[in-house]
């Protein structure tokens, strides 16, 4: 209303005075607050107005900080003055976080991935935009897009798989999601944060075509693609300079070669200096309680402007990267309303179908003999359900992962107990549930019963890694979570030795082991599915819906086919060389022509595809692979064809990398043609620069790294 009001005096007064010194008596903040002018021409109008304290005031965190803020990871001040409003940040990836509560808690990032669907996961960040928006908040500290190098790093979970390609397009469609609110995403954590183990301190040595190939490309894609707002500097050490001071990361890759236009803020508690920090390219400092050093504080910044170490154009463009994509995605013509009233709203119960939906999606069947699932709907049948992860205590676990990720909605969790036993209740079936503590009671309570659900869960948390591939379970909360001893692997050995018609259920943040397999009637791996888990694991054990996940990571057969050289991973005396290279997941086991547990990409479901007619040919600068995709069952289902491609020899590239894929979901007996583009990217490799060898490439098609049974050739120049 102000707004409509000014334009109608400005316009009556066009005739009588000169309309500019008019229109900023009326109104201060008339210079950049017209939202049809351009995001760059509005930040340099009020950075050219701000007095140098007011600019001072915007590097860093104001107080109080880190959750005393309505529950959030930290806020700055805005200035009413300027109309310049709070900006407000908060965790993250799988829904609003951190200490809010009535929030919704999504499937995790893992999860996101495995719907192998940007159409889900552009819902689930515009759901998460929209609660977070509702909650008085406008930047999302998400989503994490670091590349899973090895299994044991405890935040995989967060992270979308071990693939570029796959992990560039999950943050890609999350991130316009989000943004499709006046909300900003942060693409985190950049970058080469690919494990816990001495996470503030460890120093990383990775090759050029290693970076540019293998852990960059989802940033580059969050830059380029979506536009993201801002980016996320990580705790780690790059070649001996921290990320958050690191001039070729935070200006070289980032503002020249990809052309970020937002603000980089730092990890909370990710800033080690001023002046070298500054002008690096950092512009916000974060910071996490209790109050340490601020680096960033007017009287830290004032000292490095007196010594000459950082100059006044650098804080003008400090605050520019920050209002700049704040002007662009619609923070100053929204501004959030923080208080006790957004914070203490209901903002969950529009998204729960979502939840659920989603849950289901992510959902990976891994096993599944003689069809034991879907269960069959006539009722009279007794099912066993068995897990400390089964029950509504276990569920606040085993359903979102630790750390600053960890869902806060726990108030309308569903846990699987309730979720199966409103199901089986609705079918004619009876429940009996055993917490699974005493394994004697499982292998009785299996044995007993005409079909079995085991859950089991371990404890992936943000600031440790797992110490081997087993379940590690654990009670977290916000912050923190602590071990409990439980043995899980003896349960579900238990259960399945006892009933063959036993359905093994993992809500795991990454790859466990499985010497319990063969035993096992099926295997379903919701990864943490989110607050509608329970209610999304009935829908697939019924057959209400199917189960649509494929691996974003490849599941080892072994602790030994998932091992480093100390020097490799978790490093030595502080130092880590990626001496891997480019054969990160299937790349290395391709190579290594090792078979895994479960390749990339695998999943069941229940029906079944034929995959036929594979034609690839040029198409503008890259090529489109075209393939008729059949449902051969008698269900519908989503098929996800997936297109890898090899290089010549000479390019020395990895057997074959994923480059495009589908998700096409088809009634029984029908057909459809479906073209995957691929670009020209897909068949470059980064040697300086993005080259393409020229050559004969494969093309292979089908629905695993390791199942393709369609293959085309096709020459580059
Ligand atoms: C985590 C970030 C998170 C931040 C704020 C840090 O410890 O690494 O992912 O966004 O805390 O909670």
């Amino acid at each position: 209303m102000r707004r409509v009001l000014i334009a109608a005096v400005g316009l009556a007064l066009v005739n009588l005075v000169p309309a500019a010194p008019a229109a900023q008596a009326a109104d201060p903040c008339a210079a950049w607050m017209d939202p049809h002018d351009s995001a760059d021409h509005r930040a340099n109008a009020l950075v050219a107005a701000m007095t140098q304290d007011q600019k001072l005031g915007m590097l860093t965190f104001s107080n109080p900080p880190w959750f005393a803020f309505y529950g959030t990871a930290g806020h700055v001040d805005g200035i009413p003055a300027l109309c310049v409003p709070d900006l407000v940040l908060s965790d993250a990836g799988s829904g609003v976080a951190g200490l809010q509560v009535a929030t919704t808690v999504f499937p995790s990032g893992v999860a996101q991935a495995s719907t192998w669907d940007p159409t889900t996961q552009r819902r689930l960040g515009r759901a998460i935009g929209e609660e977070a928006y509702a909650k008085g908040i406008n930047v999302m500290l998400g989503p994490g897009m670091n590349i899973a190098r090895t299994p044991y790093n405890g935040r995989n979970f967060e992270y979308f798989g071990e693939d570029p390609y796959l992990a560039a397009s999950s943050a890609t469609a999350f991130i316009r999601g989000i943004q499709d609110n006046p909300v900003l995403a942060s693409a985190k954590h950049y970058a080469f944060n690919n494990q816990e183990t001495d996470r503030m301190t460890v120093d990383v040595r990775v090759d050029e075509r290693t970076r540019r190939e293998i852990y960059l490309p989802a940033f580059e894609a969050a830059v380029k693609k979506a536009d993201v707002g801002s980016v996320m500097c990580s705790y780690n050490r790059i070649g001996g300079n921290y990320a958050c001071e690191n001039p070729r990361m935070l200006t070289g890759y980032l503002r020249k070669d990809w052309g970020f236009d937002g603000f980089v803020e730092s990890d909370w508690g990710a800033t080690h200096s001023t002046a070298p920090a500054a002008m690096a390219g950092m512009d916000l400092e974060m910071h996490a309680s209790p109050l340490p050093q601020q680096y960033f504080s007017a009287d830290n910044v004032r000292a490095a402007l007196a010594d000459g170490s950082m100059t006044r154009a650098r804080v003008d463009d400090m605050v520019r990267d920050t209002v700049r994509p704040m002007f662009e995605h619609g923070l100053f013509d929204h501004p959030v309303a923080p208080g006790a009233a957004p914070y203490l709203s209901d903002v969950s119960t529009p998204h729960t179908e979502l939840a659920r939906r989603a849950a289901a999606e992510a959902t990976v069947l891994l096993k599944n003999r003689d069809d034991l699932l879907p269960f069959g709907t006539g009722g009279g049948h007794t099912i066993a359900v068995i897990g400390w992860a089964a029950n509504p205590v276990g569920a606040t676990s085993s359903t979102s992962g630790g750390g600053s990720s960890h869902g806060s909605g726990v108030a309308r969790l569903v846990s699987p107990l309730e979720g199966i036993t409103s199901a089986a209740l609705a079918h004619g079936d009876r429940v009996v549930y055993v917490e699974g503590s005493n394994v004697a009671d499982a292998r009785a309570a299996a044995a007993a019963a005409d079909e079995v659900v085991v859950v089991a869960t371990d404890g992936s948390t943000e600031g440790s890694d797992r110490p081997d591939l087993g379940f590690r379970p654990e009670v977290c909360v916000s912050v923190g979570c602590s071990s409990i001893p439980l043995d899980q692997e003896g349960m579900i050995a238990a259960a399945t030795a006892a009933n063959p018609r036993t359905v093994v259920v993992l809500d795991v943040g990454a790859p466990v082991r499985m010497p319990w397999l063969a035993d096992a009637g099926a295997v379903l791996l919701p990864w943490y599915g989110g607050l509608q888990h329970g209610n999304a694991l009935a829908d697939v054990l019924y057959g209400d819906a199917e189960p649509g996940g494929r691996l974003p990571q490849t599941f080892p057969r072994s602790e030994q086919q998932a091992s480093f050289e100390p020097a490799a991973y978790p490093g030595v005396d502080g130092k880590e060389t990626y001496d891997e290279g480019l054969l990160v997941g299937y790349r290395g086991y391709d190579a290594r022509g090792e078979r895994p547990l479960f390749p990339f990409g695998y999943g069941l479901g229940y029906t079944t595809f034929a995959f036929r007619d594979l034609s690839v040919r040029r198409a503008g600068e890259g090529a489109d692979a075209t393939l008729t995709v059949r449902n051969t069952g008698d269900r519908t289902g989503a098929a996800v064809p997936q297109v890898y491609v090899s290089f010549p020899r000479s390019a020395g590239e990895p057997p074959k990398q994923l480059k495009g894929f589908d998700k096409v979901t088809l009634e029984p007996g029908a057909t459809r043609r479906v073209t995957i583009h691929l670009d020209r990217r897909a068949f470059a490799h980064w040697r300086g620069g993005w080259v393409v060898t020229p050559g004969e490439y494969g093309v292979a098609v089908g629905s695993s790294s390791r199942d393709l049974p369609l293959r085309a050739r096709l020459t580059m120049r």
